[in-house]
């Protein structure tokens, strides 16, 4: 049924806007006092109440009162939210000096939530997982990535991909799952590095394909978890079995990137440590170079060079990471007003992170953006000034529907 909404104050529907580079607030196309027509909840276009009226008069109206302005649901490309139990304690022990990847070996960090979400069942995963997405998605936030990676054996690995399944059919927020079986050498693995990730391949993979359970595949490149010519033929074979492929990248050193560059990822991701050469590599390549500041909150660590990848041309879009080791906080609007401001970003520019940019991280084409045909999923925030979204630092939310 086609139903006219509005009046709304501002609406951003961040259309015709470069897919790459730095954006200034003047590019942003700001719609004043514009009602949207949509048709079976998708967006048929936006106007005046007057010429929709006369275009469209059977469709049902819907009034809106008070200020509002309207963007596109965010999009999360980059979490970790099924898993199971807390890392309070590793979090203490960060703030009292010990670094993270002291605290993985001293046997904290990824393993202790491996040990936690392989003793929860998978039922317990999916209540855990639905109540995270809930939330986020009433923060405004209504794609969310979700990767495995905290059950490192075949059998928990699927166990966490198929609770992310499960999950999808009960939030309504969308999920998008990713395979990170390659999150670190699983310590009950009795062989090298190679020889898990040949395991995954021959054993893991194959399922997720036939179960339809995942379509891309993520990659810890980093000392401690793979190197960059380990994660290298994984990666190309992954690859050759129809997955698309996503790295964290240069979270503490460097190399991640360039290696995801060189096998065509569709991301990057962290980028805390990275150089400028990596940043002109990123900046020529279709990989998406992703920002995750709650990790850089998390840890106390610097933002990844957000000012740097646009002004070289990268594609920059910003995640949570949310997770329960380095981004316990998952308040993805918080996160990207803070970067924004670390960084000197524009307005265009974290919105733009945040939707279609992120869309392009995650390959979805029709999203983070309002236009004629794509789906009718907006937030609409209590204001009269797109620029207070940013301002309020996280603290003004959209309202629920
Ligand atoms: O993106 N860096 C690797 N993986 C996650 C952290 C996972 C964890 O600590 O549990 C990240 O920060
Ligand atoms: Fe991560």
């Amino acid at each position: 049924m086609k139903k006219l909404t509005g009046p709304f104050t501002q609406i951003l529907p961040l259309t015709g806007l470069p897919q790459k580079g730095s954006l200034k607030d003047s590019q942003l196309q700001v719609i004043k006092n514009a009602w949207v027509l949509s048709n079976n909840d998708r967006i048929i276009t936006i106007g005046t109440l007057e010429r929709l009226r006369k275009d469209h008069p059977s469709a049902q109206i819907t009034e809106i009162t008070g200020d509002r302005v309207l963007l596109p649901g965010f999009i999360d490309c980059h979490t970790h939210i099924c898993f199971a139990g807390s890392r309070a304690n590793d979090y203490a022990l960060r703030s009292s000096g010990k670094s993270y990847t002291d605290i993985a070996k001293a046997g904290g960090g990824i393993w202790d939530t491996v040990t936690a979400t392989r003793a929860a069942s998978e039922a317990t995963l999916v209540e855990l997982l639905v109540k995270r997405a809930d939330r986020h998605l009433s923060e405004g936030v209504s794609i969310i990535e979700v990767k495995s990676g905290y059950g490192l054996s075949v059998e928990q690995e699927l166990k966490q991909l198929r609770a992310i399944k499960e999950a999808s059919y009960k939030t309504k927020a969308t999920l998008v799952p990713t395979c990170l079986a390659a999150h670190m050498l699983p310590k009950d693995f009795e062989g090298t590095r190679s020889e898990y990730l040949d395991d995954v391949l021959k054993n893991l993979l194959p399922v997720v394909k036939k179960e339809n359970l995942a379509t891309r595949v993520d990659i810890f490149v980093e000392d401690g978890a793979f190197k960059a010519e380990t994660a290298m033929p994984f990666l190309q074979k992954a690859k050759e079995m129809g997955f698309a492929i996503t790295v964290h990248a240069d979270q503490f050193t460097t190399g991640g990137s360039e290696l995801a560059v060189e096998v065509g990822a569709v991301s990057a991701d962290h980028l805390e440590a990275t150089k400028d050469r990596d940043i002109k590599l990123l900046a020529k390549s279709d990989t998406v170079a992703v920002a995750l500041p709650g990790a850089s909150l998390g840890l106390g660590m610097q933002y990844a060079p957000a000012r740097k990848l646009l002004n070289a041309g990268a594609c920059l879009a910003i995640a949570s990471d949310w997770n329960p080791g380095s981004a316990p906080m998952g308040d993805l609007l918080m996160q990207a007003a803070v970067l924004g401001a670390a960084e000197k970003l524009s307005a265009a520019e974290v919105f733009a992170g945040l939707t279609f940019r992120a869309a392009q991280a995650l390959r979805l084409t029709n999203r983070g953006t309002l236009a004629t045909g794509t789906p009718a999923d907006f937030h609409m925030y209590p204001t009269n000034d797109y620029r207070e979204i940013l301002y309020n630092q996280g603290k003004l939310r959209p309202l629920i529907k």
